[in-house]
């Protein structure tokens, strides 16, 4: 179970469960030192319609200040490697910006390439609330 505060941030209102973790092409992991919560990661498995292969997109990964650089965040990565293997995933990507200094290593760290640098993100936002 995760840690309360984090659940409380992050999914207010029981959405984990009712929401995210009720699709299987959706992932969490969480790590932990003893018993105490510290880090998770969460991607997306998304099917593709050029190849049979799915891809995973990593979306997010954050390690509390506290447990920073002590492997947590390479462990996560490392089980979700072992996860798109076990999915027969084809490709594994994430976003990150040249400043951070810290995803860049990690990335890097547990066999990220960076095959395409020039890549520009464009978000669409503001997207009327219809529900
Ligand atoms: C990015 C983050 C998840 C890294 O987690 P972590 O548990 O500290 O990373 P690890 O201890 O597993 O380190 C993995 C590698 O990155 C390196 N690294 C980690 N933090 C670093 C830092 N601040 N500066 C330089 N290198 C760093 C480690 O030395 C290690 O390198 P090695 O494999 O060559 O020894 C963590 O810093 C974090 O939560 N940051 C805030 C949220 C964030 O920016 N998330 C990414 C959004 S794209």
């Amino acid at each position: 179970m995760l840690a309360q505060e984090i659940v409380d941030k992050f999914w207010p209102e029981g959405r984990l469960n009712e929401t995210f973790l009720s699709k299987q092409t959706n992932y969490l992991l969480a790590a932990y030192v003893d018993d105490a919560f510290a880090g998770f990661l969460y991607a997306f498995e998304l099917d593709r319609l050029e190849q049979e292969r799915p891809m995973m997109f990593f979306y997010s990964i954050d390690v509390l200040e506290k447990y920073r650089r002590q492997g947590i965040g390479k462990r996560l990565i490392e089980e979700l490697n072992r996860i798109c293997a076990q999915r027969n995933v084809s490709k594994m990507y994430v976003l990150t910006d040249e400043a951070n200094t810290a995803a860049l290593k990690l990335y890097q760290s547990t066999g990220g390439k960076r095959v395409m640098p020039d890549n520009v993100l464009f978000v669409y936002k503001e997207f009327a609330d219809e529900g």
